[in-house]
Formats: C-alpha cells, sequence, structure tokens
C-alpha cells in the first residue's frame, strides 16, 4: 500500500499504492507510517521523496471508509510525524491532490507539482471540512482569504495557480518524481523550521474582523441552509485567530458536529448516487456493463433555437465534428453567431482555443447524411418532430442513432414512425443546455441497450450527470414537478401569496421558488401543454366546478395571467412585476395580489393563514409521492437516479440530498401520514393520494433507502 525505495544513493521514495486514486485507507495510511519511520531511521537516506502510483498523488480519505469504524493510524499525528521530520520531505504531485491528500503535502516540507496536476480541498462538498489539519496548515501558508476561497468552494486549482498563490514550490512539465528527487537532494541538510508550515502564524491580514464578517455573509447566502461553508469559515477564523494547537482543537469540533450531521449523509449519498446511475439497466435486463456503446465522432443538431444551440456547443466542446441544420435563415444567422460566441466564451474560461471550426451550418436537413448520431431540437410539435424524423431515417448512413430532445412528448411515438425504432432514444438536455449538468436518457421498450448506451457515453462525455429513464409523459424530472406546481398553485387559491410560497422553499435551500423559477422560464410554456391537453377554457367561470376540469381540482390562476399578457420576465409580469422585459430581480406585484384577492371572492374562496411547512409538506410531498409512483411504473431504476435528477437539474439542494433521500430522513411514516392528511382534506387532487410502494414500504416497516430495490423488486415479481 505504501513501497519504499531508496534512489539517487540517499533519497528514500515512498510510493503511495491504491489504485485507482491512491486513497488513504487504512492499509494505505500504516505503509505511510511505516516507510517514513523506515527512511527516518536509515542512515544513509539524508532526504524523502512521497509520490503515488500511476500519475496520481493521492486523492484524499477514501470515503467508503467513513460508515465504518476507525482502524489503522489516524492521519493527523502521521500528516504531523512527516512535518517533525529532521530530513526533508517532499512531495511530488502528479495528477490529482485532493482533501486528505493535500493535507499529507502540506505536512511534507516542500511540494513540487506536474504542470497537468490539480490540488483543492474539496471537502466541503462532501459536507466536511479538512480536518486534517488543511484548515490550519492552508491559511498560515497562503494567506486567510486565498484560504477561505479554495476550502469555503472546495474548488480545485491548477498548478500554475498553486505556484501562484505558494501551495507549491515547483512546477515541471517532465517526470514529476526524478523532479523531486533532484530537488529532494539540493534540499539535504538545510534547516527545516521554516518550512514546517503548522509552526507559523498566517500572514498579517488587516481588519481581520471585517473581511471574516464580508466572508461569513456571502458564504451564508450561497450555502442556502448547508452548514459545512459556515464551519469551513470558522475552521479558517481559528486559524488566523488561535494558536496552532488551539486551532486543530476547533478543527475537531467542527468536524465531529459535521461528521454527524444529516447533511453529510446526504452529499455523501449525492456523491455515490451520481456514481450509481452510471450503472443503468433496463426493465429489459439490459445494463451498462453488457451493452456496448458506437462510437460517434460527428453529430448533427435538428433546429438552432434556445436548446439547439446550446446542445450544439456542448457537443463542439467535447470535440465532435457538429452539423447544425436550421430551416429558417434569420435564425441561422442569429444561432451562428450566438454559437459562436458561447464557444468563445467558454474556450477563454477554460484556457483553450474556442472550436469554432469543428460546427459547420446548414439549412438542408441532407447534410447529416454521415454523422453517427442526430438530436432534433425542432419545436415541441409531433407531427412536425415525426416529419423530421422520418426525413432523418431517410436520409442518415444506416445505423446512425437518432435522439430527440422532447420535453413532454412520447418517445415510442416518434419511434414507430421510423423504420428502425430501435435507433431512437430521447435525449433530454435541460436549459441552457451547455451548462446545465442533467441529461436524461430516455428509452422506450423497442430502444436498443447500444443505443442507451451511447446515448449515456456520450451524456458522460460532455460532463453530464446523465441518467436512463423510461418513457412516460414529462419523463422523471418533469413528472415529478407537475403535482408540485399544482400545490403551489391551490396554495395560492387557498390564501398563499407567491412571496410565501416562494420563500418557504428558498428557505428550505432550493435556488428559486416555484413562482421565480415559473417567471424565468416562461409561463406561456406550462400555458401551451395545458392548452394541448384541453384543459385550459378562457373566460371568467366562477364558483367551484370551474375548478374542478378533467374530474379533478384544477387551478386556472396560470390561465388567467397569461390570457393577460404575464409571461414572466420575458413579458417584465408574471407572478411578480421586472422593471423591465427580460429583467431579473423580481418584485412583489400589488396587481397581483388583488387579483388573486378578487379570484378567490369570485370563486368563494376564503383566505386562510397559511405557514412554511404546510406549504413545503404539500409541495414537496406531493412531488416525492410522484417519485414512488415512478419507481413504482420502473420509469426510474432507484431512488438514486430520481435524487440525481432532481439535484442536477431542478435545484434541489444538495445538502438534502434529493427528493428520496429526503423522504428517507424525514420518515416514510410520517410522509405517508401528512399525505394521507391532506388528502382527506383535499378528495379531489389524485396527486396526494399516497402511492402504493409508499404504502409498501412502510408496511414492510420503513426500510432504509439503499433497501427500497427489495420491496420493489418484490411488488414487480408479484405483478
Ligand atoms: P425554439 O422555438 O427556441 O427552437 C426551435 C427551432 O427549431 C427554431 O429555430 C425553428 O426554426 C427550428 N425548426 C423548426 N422546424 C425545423 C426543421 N424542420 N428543421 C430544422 N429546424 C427547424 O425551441 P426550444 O426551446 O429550443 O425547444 C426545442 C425542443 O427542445 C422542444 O422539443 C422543447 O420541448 C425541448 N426542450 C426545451 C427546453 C427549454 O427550456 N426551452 C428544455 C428541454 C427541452
Amino acid at each position: 500500500m505504501a513501497e519504499y525505495n531508496r534512489v539517487s544513493e540517499c533519497v528514500g521514495l515512498i510510493t503511495l499504492r491504491n489504485p485507482p486514486v491512491n486513497a488513504l485507507s487504512a492499509a494505505v495510511r500504516q505503509g505511510i507510517v511505516d516507510t517514513v519511520e523506515r527512511a527516518l531511521s536509515d542512515p544513509n537516506v539524508k532526504s524523502v521523496v512521497i509520490c503515488g502510483q500511476n500519475g496520481i498523488f493521492c486523492g484524499g480519505a477514501d470515503i467508503k471508509e467513513f460508515g465504518s469504524k476507525m482502524t489503522g493510524p489516524p492521519l493527523i499525528p502521521m500528516i504531523h510525524a512527516i512535518e517533525s521530520a529532521n530530513k526533508p520531505v517532499v512531495a511530488a504531485i502528479e495528477g490529482s491532490a485532493l482533501g486528505g491528500g493535500l493535507e499529507l503535502a502540506l505536512g511534507c516540507h516542500y511540494r513540487i507539482a506536474h504542470s497537468k496536476a490539480r490540488l483543492g480541498l474539496p471537502e466541503v462538498s462532501l459536507g466536511l471540512l479538512p480536518a486534517a489539519g488543511g484548515s490550519q496548515r492552508l491559511p498560515r501558508l497562503i494567506g486567510v482569504p486565498a484560504a477561505l476561497n479554495l476550502i469555503t468552494t472546495g474548488r480545485h486549482v491548477t498548478a500554475a495557480e498553486a505556484l501562484q498563490l505558494g501551495i507549491v514550490d515547483q512546477v515541471t512539465d517532465h517526470n514529476t518524481v526524478d523532479a523531486a528527487v533532484k530537488f529532494a537532494l539540493s534540499v539535504a541538510g538545510r534547516s527545516l523550521d521554516p518550512r514546517r508550515i503548522s509552526t507559523h502564524p498566517c500572514p498579517q491580514q488587516p481588519d481581520l474582523d471585517a473581511l471574516f464578517e464580508e466572508v461569513m455573509q456571502k458564504v451564508r447566502q450561497s450555502a442556502r441552509g448547508a452548514i459545512a461553508p459556515i464551519a469551513c469559515v470558522q475552521a479558517v477564523r481559528a486559524a488566523a485567530t488561535l494558536p496552532y494547537a488551539q486551532g486543530m482543537e476547533r478543527e475537531r469540533e467542527l468536524m465531529a458536529t459535521l461528521f454527524t450531521s444529516g447533511q453529510a449523509r446526504a452529499l455523501q449519498y449525492c456523491f455515490f448516487a451520481e456514481r450509481a446511475v452510471g450503472r443503468w439497466r433496463m426493465p429489459s435486463g439490459a445494463r451498462w456493463d453488457t451493452s456496448k456503446p458506437r462510437p460517434v465522432h460527428k453529430a448533427a443538431v435538428i433546429g438552432l433555437g434556445t436548446m439547439g444551440r446550446g446542445i450544439t456547443v456542448a457537443l463542439a466542446q467535447t470535440g465532435l465534428s457538429v452539423i447544425a441544420v436550421e430551416t429558417q435563415e434569420k435564425q441561422l444567422m442569429e444561432a451562428k453567431q450566438a454559437i459562436s460566441g458561447m464557444l468563445e466564451r467558454g474556450a477563454k474560461r477554460r484556457g483553450v482555443a474556442p472550436a469554432l471550426d469543428r460546427v459547420i451550418y446548414s439549412q438542408n436537413i441532407q447534410a447529416v447524411a454521415d454523422v453517427d448520431l442526430v438530436i432534433e431540437a425542432v419545436f415541441e410539435d409531433i407531427a412536425l418532430k415525426t416529419k423530421v424524423f422520418q426525413q432523418l431515417s431517410a436520409v442518415c448512413k444506416p445505423g446512425t442513432l437518432l435522439c430527440t430532445n422532447t420535453s413532454a412528448l412520447d418517445v415510442d411515438q416518434l419511434a414507430s414512425e421510423t423504420p428502425n425504432p430501435e435507433l431512437v432514444v430521447g435525449m433530454h438536455f435541460f436549459a441552457p443546455a451547455h451548462v446545465m449538468k442533467l441529461l436524461e436518457v430516455v428509452y422506450g421498450p423497442r430502444s436498443s441497450p447500444q443505443a442507451v448506451a451511447t446515448a449515456m457515453q456520450l451524456g458522460k462525455k460532455m460532463g453530464k450527470a446523465s441518467v436512463a429513464v423510461g418513457n412516460c409523459r414529462g419523463f422523471v424530472g418533469n413528472r415529478m414537478l407537475k403535482p408540485y406546481i399544482e400545490e403551489a398553485f391551490f396554495l395560492l387559491e387557498e390564501g398563499a401569496t407567491p412571496e410565501l410560497v416562494d420563500q418557504a422553499l428558498e428557505e428550505f435551500g432550493f435556488s428559486m421558488g416555484v413562482f421565480r423559477m415559473s417567471d424565468l422560464s416562461g409561463l406561456d410554456v406550462g400555458w401551451r401543454v395545458r392548452k394541448g391537453d384541453g384543459l385550459v377554457e378562457p373566460g371568467t367561470a366562477s364558483g367551484r366546478s370551474a375548478r374542478i376540469r378533467q374530474g379533478r381540482r384544477y387551478s386556472p390562476l396560470g390561465d388567467l395571467l397569461c390570457e393577460e399578457g404575464r409571461f414572466g420576465q420575458k413579458t417584465g409580469r408574471g407572478w411578480y412585476q421586472y422593471d423591465k422585459p427580460g429583467s431579473r430581480v423580481a418584485r412583489s406585484d400589488p396587481w397581483l395580489h388583488s387579483f388573486l384577492g378578487a379570484y378567490r371572492a369570485q370563486h368563494g374562496l376564503v383566505a386562510r393563514r397559511i405557514d412554511h411547512q404546510e406549504v413545503l409538506e404539500r409541495c414537496l410531498y406531493a412531488l416525492i409521492n410522484e417519485g414512488f409512483h415512478i419507481l413504482d411504473d420502473g420509469i426510474a431504476a432507484g431512488p438514486e437516479d430520481i435524487d440525481v435528477i432532481y439535484v442536477s437539474g431542478y435545484g434541489w439542494p444538495r445538502h438534502r440530498g434529493g427528493p428520496m433521500f429526503y423522504a428517507n430522513m424525514v420518515g416514510l411514516a410520517k410522509v405517508l401520514e401528512r399525505l394521507e392528511h391532506y388528502q382527506q382534506l383535499h378528495p379531489e387532487v389524485p396527486h396526494l393520494q399516497p402511492s402504493s410502494l409508499l404504502r409498501r414500504l412502510v408496511a414492510s416497516g420503513s426500510p432504509p433507502i439503499h433497501k427500497w430495490g427489495e420491496v420493489i423488486k418484490k411488488l414487480h415479481s408479484q405483478l
């Protein structure tokens, strides 16, 4: 787990060996302790180099060990022993030094990094802080402001930035271990006192109190209820104001609080869930490990509106050649300009050349004849999409995968209109497609496992959280959103305001409440869908019957706003008012409040006081309940799939783990009881009727989330 060699006669070389990232498991820690001791006690050894095998220094703690009892030597004394060694210890950083890996390097006296290496303390993203001295050493090394930035965001820095910040002493383009050995020889015998970071105070910082106050305020705002970033600030404050030993004590206390918090559990669950969704499986039995993806070098995008532009950028940035097709000349010109701008800005951010020449524009669908995969993003119109798919089937070379970005249309229906339905899948991106992390890969009963594997692999290459889901109205994300939005409308009818509902949801941790979000994406989008469903009845019919449509409770509030031309931000008016169309700052609108008052009066509704708890229970439990239906229907393979979709695409607070994890934390019996309670009060609302899976889970003693699969499987095998 840590191999020892003597090189250049007097350098002890310690190599961490724990693939894939040389995580600091108990065995690795033991190996380091033993080999360091050996190097220090060998009189022929003048200096020591620590490196990792396979071009990676160390990816940090072994997160799989978090849940179990600690064994092996603890990290803090191990790093301390390295720092207090009487021979220089040099970290040779290749690949990455993250979390505990960087903390280990900070305990070394010198750090040499390869130019392609990345360094960081990402513990905050797992609900923790760098608690092996990282929160105390880094500010001492690079100063409080820079350390606060790195520790509270968890961001990784390049070797060049690490050199500039003073985290590393040297960057090399050549063999890092060789450079480190050479360096170790050159510093042998020098005094080590100035190199022991823990023995120094933090660099002087004027007006420390004001700095911490400002940072704390910023962090609180962006944390949206997450506690780890706040603890990180407190730990760095301890580094800046207390002697090292007391700072370490504070670091330990803060870590103990975080470690046992539900948030750390939720964040670690997300970490594993994101990996689990890559191991997709379909009800047919097809799986990720038995389905081989086809290579995709050249792709096409059809329709260069909002979505097509972002998809083109995402594909080109991944290194693919893209044929971008748009029938309207004016749209094509605008799209070309917009896509080039996005590619240039993206390239500038990443310090690479823009991939402008990877995109070829055309008004003619014939141009896609030799592509490996097509993503269609024309208007949401089944007749138009069917026509496009038929054209594509005639034009494309055999075997080209045909993907649709539809948000709600039936992927099976589209597939059945083509000669090769096995080549059809949905690739449901989210706007803006080159930024948003989520991709739903929608398979139908006839989609081939190879088609799903190809779309999943492409999603992964694009850096998306790709989740394979079955075909149904709204797929997973939008299907669950429907009852959530409907409950929000009902709450307005019963006496709430958009401000109250949004505040409750934003305090819960959503980046945006349902009404602010709806203003952002445009109220007309849902209006068009409801019209298509025959739900919209223009006019001002009053009374209870006007609010029952297709046999269930319906709120026409959104339709009435659209009839007024209030489409949200784009028109400057929606659930809120904005300074001008396109402006983003939502302000409370007195018109809306009197409109709600008049609406209630017209429909004989009496406003009552609604508290945040009711908002959360009605909106979130309705959404979660739909999630159980989705699991029951086999549309999502497991709760992780739903949770990844919500965390990466719908602004669900990551520190609450996703809706299904949240239900598990709240307690399934409680969720069931509250749904039953609200269902009794609102019997005309079917989505409040608890799902049979939820009932089954509660009847089976509410097993923990990783065991839900057994109950679902049992249920399916009995069907
Ligand atoms: P859009 O209206 O902005 O763009 C559609 C584009 O397709 C237009 O530029 C139009 O000229 C072009 N087009 C129409 N027929 C064409 C044809 N035969 N060949 C080539 N181009 C053609 O629409 P948007 O918002 O980009 O949506 C596209 C698809 O993506 C829809 O199915 C929509 O439901 C879906 N979607 C939209 C999301 C959004 O937030 N806007 C999110 C996820 C999916």
